[in-house]
């Protein structure tokens, strides 16, 4: 039996590194987990938004909910379907368990240990300013483990006294009678609980805290990217190994080898570069009209010119051009030295 065990533990072994995706990003939940999460919480949030008008059909906010989803008898009809998808999800969690358990692939690093007492002692420490950095945590942190096991404690509580409530009469064929009255109390304190805490926790935690803000993509795809995984699992990012991590660089440059990586990022800023003198460029046509200005002044000091020659040749002065010509030969010279 002992020997039984042994093996067994041992077959557990240390928790396997990080895995990669093809694009080089960390694995955090597969297909299966994906969908029970996604089961699990629109179950639950369908649960709240029924469970409550159910309590308090009659009394404000709560009386138009129900009338807006059609009334305490549709309310309680929704509420039981999504009570049933959540019990399900539960349970296709544990047959998903089982069955990595099966192929030898379940993972123990979601069970709290030691290390997450030490992390917490270190997040406060951090928190009230004790010291500089935040723990580095594992694949699951402490507030992670304990988001997982608290659904399992839920799902007890809350489900079992909801079954209690709908099969009252076989429930104390084997229960006592206060065990209904018990459940309705339980029932919705434990409903109070969770939403609370899911609400406001665990929405925070995995979506609004200013370092993931306004959502982690990782309950649509599952996976993580290398920074944020280091930023948020250092402990466990330590352990991906370099050859994976050398990979996905090549990857993320195309397939290029790691040499390559510098010219290839010069292209981005060359162009950019070349084209600052084209930027400059745009005082050419200033230069040309410059150039067009001069031949024009230049054409009319000639013409001016030979107007007074003109006006020379033909002897005593009295047939020369008027003088405005001459001014408005100034006027062109000086226009043209002002240019
Ligand atoms: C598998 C889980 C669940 C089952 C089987 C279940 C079942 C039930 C049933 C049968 C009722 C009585 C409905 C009626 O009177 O028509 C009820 C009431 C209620 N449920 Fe649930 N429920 C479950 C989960 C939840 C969850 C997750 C929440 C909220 C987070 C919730 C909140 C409530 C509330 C607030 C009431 C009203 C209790 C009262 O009147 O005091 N339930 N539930």
């Amino acid at each position: 039996m002992m020997g039984r065990l042994g093996t067994f533990l041992s077959s557990l072994g240390t928790p396997r590194p990080p895995r990669l995706s093809a694009d080089g990003r960390v694995l955090r939940f597969d297909i299966h987990q994906r969908i029970q999460h996604v089961l699990m919480f629109s179950s639950l949030i369908t649960l709240v938004l029924t469970g409550w008008p159910l309590k308090a059909a009659g009394v404000g906010p709560s009386s138009h909910l129900a009338k807006l989803l059609g009334g305490v008898e549709t309310l309680g009809i929704i509420h039981r379907t999504a009570a049933v998808i959540m019990l399900l999800a539960s349970a296709y969690h544990l047959f998903y368990l089982g069955l990595q358990a099966a192929r030898k692939q379940l993972q123990f690093d979601i069970v709290p240990g030691l290390q997450d007492l030490k992390d917490l002692a270190a997040n406060i420490r951090y928190y009230l300013g004790l010291q500089p950095e935040p723990p580095k945590f594992g694949r699951y942190t402490y507030f992670e483990k304990f988001d997982y096991f608290a659904v399992f404690w839920g799902i007890v509580v809350i489900g079992g006294s909801g079954l209690i409530l709908w099969f009252p009469v076989k429930a104390t064929s084997f229960l006592p009678s206060w065990a209904v009255n018990m459940a309705f109390i339980a029932h919705s304190d434990e409903a109070l609980l969770a939403l609370m805490y899911l609400f406001i926790f665990h929405l925070y935690m995995v979506h609004l805290r200013p370092a993931i803000f306004p959502m982690s993509w990782v309950w649509i795809n599952g996976r993580m990217s290398l920074e944020e995984y280091e930023h948020e699992h250092g402990r466990d990012f330590a352990r991906i190994p370099a050859a994976d991590l050398e990979a996905a660089a090549a990857r993320a440059r195309g397939g290029a080898p790691a040499p390559a990586e510098a010219p290839k990022e010069a292209p981005k800023e060359a162009p950019e570069v070349a084209a600052a003198p084209r930027a400059v460029a745009p005082p050419k046509p200033i230069v040309k009209e410059i150039e067009a200005d001069e031949i024009v002044a230049a054409a009319r000091v000639i013409v001016a010119a030979a107007d007074r020659a003109q006006a020379q040749g033909e002897g005593d002065g009295a047939e020369a051009k008027p003088e405005g010509d001459v001014g408005q030969t100034g006027t062109a010279e000086g226009d043209a030295t002002r240019n």
